[in-house]
């Protein structure tokens, strides 16, 4: 029997939770949620993130890499500060099938396996990332030439081999990533239109790769995940627009992902006010709302650059904290010594809560006292 185990206590015990089944221990955990936001306990000051969060009632997540594993601090922090990991990249399908087919030698599922060890033995959960997406796809899939129906099939397949790999240890899977261009439209690629599966069908291929999920493993939590898309813009309309068809129709869609990959331009009450309403909109379609990427990329390291960064962690975990329907503040790693920021924003960095060399810095504190607020 599948299960996904939520933690729901503020200390170690889990509330073990089937999707759509033991609903009334799910009730009783989301009424204890709201009571606890309106009369709070501050956690004490020793307390971890992973502990804050729980008396909220939410996970605190972050993305990880095996490589760094057997870095003594990287793996200390990781299994005691978070309650929920995600492979950074080893669930994505350059890495995961590199080669073509679909029997057991086409799959590599070695990295991944790794973090979901990890993540078994710190009574973590584990979140999957990513079944469709246009980055990180493997040369054959990209020249292979497929029409229409076998990439059809490629696609089912690897959903299919994925999922039910990890069917019973990844309790959330982002099923489709990032498919909507700024401008609410489709984004072209591979898997839409470029032979893709579902040219000139809008939102089509979107749904049947939430059904292949669905079919795959009936419990996981299947969400569709972008980035900025955290306000009321083109973007998150559509989103929006597709959701709530979604939910209409009864296709297998439970939750959003908004990625959260942030500047501190992001601190301005406008912004904020907007980052709520968007949550808002989204909890009031019945969906389960994840913070998946957190970061904050500053231009510099001084103190006062640290501080702004620390006052909008905080603000983003305080938006989550108070939308019922926010359930996940994941960072996208969680010391700046391995964040994906240098490589692709030139000279800005320092994006997360743990400096290069493993110290806390400001945005930590400011997290757990938003958690503990
Ligand atoms: O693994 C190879 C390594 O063998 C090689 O020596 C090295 C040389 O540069 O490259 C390594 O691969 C890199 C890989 O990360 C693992 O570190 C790729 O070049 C690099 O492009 C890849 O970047 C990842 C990026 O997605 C790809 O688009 C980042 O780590 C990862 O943080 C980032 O994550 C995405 C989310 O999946 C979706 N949302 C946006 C987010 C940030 O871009």
């Amino acid at each position: 029997m599948k299960i996904i185990s939520m933690r729901y206590s503020a200390v170690d015990t889990f509330c073990f939770v089937r999707k759509g089944v033991l609903l009334v221990l799910c009730v009783i955990a989301v009424q204890t949620n709201s009571a606890s936001l309106k009369g709070s306990q501050a956690p004490p000051k020793s307390s971890t993130l992973r502990q804050a969060a729980e008396a909220r009632h939410i996970l605190i997540g972050t993305a990880a890499a095996p490589r760094y594993l057997d870095e003594a601090d990287y793996s200390a922090i990781l299994g005691s500060e978070f309650s929920d990991l995600e492979p950074e990249n080893q669930m994505k399908f350059q890495i995961i099938h590199p080669r073509a087919g679909d029997d057991l030698n086409s799959y590599d599922y070695k990295p991944a396996d790794a973090l979901a060890d990890f993540a078994q033995s710190h009574n973590m959960l584990l979140r999957g990332h990513t079944l469709v997406w246009h980055n990180q796809i493997p040369d054959w899939v990209k020249q292979g030439h497929y029409t229409e129906s076998q990439l059809a099939t490629i696609l089912k397949n690897h959903i299919d081999r994925v999922v039910t790999h990890y069917a019973s240890k990844v309790y959330a899977w982002d099923v489709v990533n990032e498919a909507f261009k700024d401008n609410g439209t489709m984004r072209d690629t591979v898997w839409y239109n470029q032979p893709g599966i579902g040219a000139g069908k809008g939102t089509q291929y979107i749904e049947q790769a939430l059904r292949w999920a669905h079919q795959a493993d009936p419990e996981a939590k299947l969400f569709y995940n972008d980035y900025d898309a955290e306000v009321v813009n083109k973007k998150s309309d559509a989103i929006y627009a597709m959701a709530k068809d979604f939910k209409q129709r009864g296709v297998p869609l439970d939750g959003i992902g908004f990625q959260t990959h942030i500047s501190l331009q992001f601190d301005n009450p406008t912004t904020l006010a907007s980052y709520a309403a968007n949550l808002e909109r989204f909890a009031k379609l019945g969906l389960e709302l994840h913070i998946t990427e957190l970061d904050i990329r500053l231009a510099d390291s001084s103190a006062a650059s640290l501080a702004a960064e620390a006052k909008l962690y905080g603000q983003i975990t305080t938006l989550c904290v108070q939308q019922p329907a926010c359930k996940l503040v994941q960072t996208w790693g969680f010391t700046d010594k391995h964040s994906w920021i240098p490589q692709f924003y030139k000279g800005m960095g320092w994006a997360l809560l743990w400096d290069d060399k493993y110290q806390k810095k400001p945005a930590y504190e400011a997290i757990r006292e938003a958690l503990a607020k």
